[in-house]
């Protein structure tokens, strides 16, 4: 357990405790009346090695007490106090992830969703499945509790990539049966591959994989270059390359079509290539099938006006170093973000980022303030302040420290009127990045 303490102990020097009345004095607050609601299931049949998220390794058999005390005891006591929050909004979807939601038993399954506020009416709700981890009867329970969506990680239908990466595989023919199986009971149903896992035959693998998804069926596919290998370039061009000379761009539509001419940095930031099966208007996409797109990252990518989209509430976690069950409360005047952190076995918060409007402005006042002593810059030399980019990788919630505001200076040549000024900037602000000059 000690390797999970040590997270814990990171958690409380980077982020800000909080006790649960905090957090609910800040959903009071916000004035955002749309909800997204996420359940996680902190648990996985076998650790996957490429998994980014990774769940925690359990055998339901021999370790029956710890998953009763996970969803017979701790969620419930973590949702409960915030019954009040999720009724008294619309909530637009609510959503089960992992690890590996399919794990639950029907009874775990049936139990948790008679007691999740506002459940029936939630506008829509997803399913994450483990494509060897499954049974029909789930997937009936989920039709007959208005489930509109299933995601099925299928990552690869290669068994000896699956196998190298410590995955339970199942064939193509039971993937292909367990998307006929949820279309059957009228919902939608999604998939996702990775590219490159290993660097045994990627390329072959991945255009096997997707010529097997075109087989498959799915309503929507996403495709993702494995998370480690987002920054090289070469690899993100042709992961797009192969997909876009696939027979997938034949039967689907990629959800960015309208955007031709795509940079490779740009390609690089997406993280995600989603594709729609032709026919499904992307209308439905957005809104029917995966409503929760604009809230699954931990972190927003950008400090500041997004009060349009909905805040999300997360729950559930058990010592997952990876992957923190987030939530976001937002309106259009402030952002406030916390983590939900289970060690033993009693909810607590880490709040990972605040930003209010009004504190921004005075943010910026004060850096600029500390101008005044050195006076305004030469000429040649220009002042630059920016919103600044809150995360430093989209798949991280650790933030940049310090101010909200990025302040910057530029200039066109050296002099040596600009370099006495460098000079004195470097005095007033030491922590900038000063390390090239
Ligand atoms: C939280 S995981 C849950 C998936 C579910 N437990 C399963 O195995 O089917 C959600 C998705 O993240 C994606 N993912 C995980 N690790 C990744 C990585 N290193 N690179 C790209 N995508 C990754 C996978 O496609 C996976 O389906
Ligand atoms: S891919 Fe799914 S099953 Fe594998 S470790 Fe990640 S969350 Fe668990």
């Amino acid at each position: 357990m000690s390797g999970y303490s040590d997270t814990v102990k990171r958690f409380e020097e980077i982020y800000r405790p909080a006790g649960r009345q905090e957090v609910l004095d800040a959903w009071e607050r916000c004035n955002n009346d749309n909800l997204h609601v996420y359940v996680h299931t902190p648990f996985c049949a076998s650790v996957c090695k490429f998994c980014y998220y990774k769940g925690v390794e359990f055998n339901k058999e021999k370790e029956g007490e710890l998953y009763a005390k996970y969803f017979d005891d701790y969620l419930p006591r973590a949702i409960e106090p915030f019954s009040e929050v999720i009724d008294s909004r619309s909530v637009r979807n609510y959503f089960f992830g992992g690890g590996t939601p399919s794990l639950m038993s029907l009874d775990t399954m049936e139990t948790l969703f008679q007691r999740l506020p506002s459940f029936p009416s939630a506008e829509t709700k997803t399913f994450e499945v483990h494509p060897a981890v499954w049974s029909k009867e789930q997937i009936d329970l989920l039709a007959e509790y208005g489930f509109n969506c299933c995601i099925v990680g299928v990552q690869s239908y290669d068994p000896d990539v699956l196998k190298r990466q410590n995955r339970l595989a199942a064939s193509p023919e039971k993937i292909h049966e367990l998307v006929s199986y949820i279309r059957g009971k009228g919902m939608y149903v999604a998939g996702d591959l990775i590219y490159y896992m290993d660097r045994i035959n990627p390329d072959e693998i991945f255009e096997r994989d997707l010529r097997h998804a075109v087989d498959s069926d799915f309503d929507v596919l996403s495709l993702q270059l494995n998370y480690d290998l987002l920054s090289a370039d070469h690899l993100t061009d042709k992961f797009f390359q192969m997909i876009l000379s696939s027979p997938l761009a034949q039967t689907h539509y990629w959800e960015n079509d309208d955007k031709k001419d795509l940079t490779v940095a740009f390609k690089r930031t997406l993280k995600c290539l989603r594709v729609v099966r032709k026919g499904i208007p992307i209308e439905d996409y957005r809104e029917k099938i995966f409503r929760f797109v604009q809230t699954m990252d931990e972190g927003s990518k950008h400090a500041g006006n997004l009060g349009h989209y909905p805040s999300s509430i997360g729950f559930g976690s058990y010592r997952n170093s990876r992957k923190n069950t987030f939530s976001t409360i937002r309106d259009r005047k402030s952002l406030f973000e916390y983590i939900e952190v289970n060690d033993e076995w009693e909810p607590r918060y880490f709040v990972t980022y605040e930003w209010q409007e009004a504190l921004f402005f005075e943010d910026t006042v004060r850096e600029l303030d500390k101008l005044r002593e050195i006076g305004p810059p030469p000429r040649g030399m220009k002042i630059c302040f920016e919103n600044k980019l809150t995360v430093k990788n989209e798949n991280h919630i650790i933030r940049e420290p310090g101010s909200q505001s990025n302040l910057s200076v530029v200039w066109d040549y050296r002099n040596p009127d600009i370099d006495a000024y460098i000079q004195k900037l470097k005095r007033l602000f030491p922590h900038w990045n000063w390390k090239k000059f």
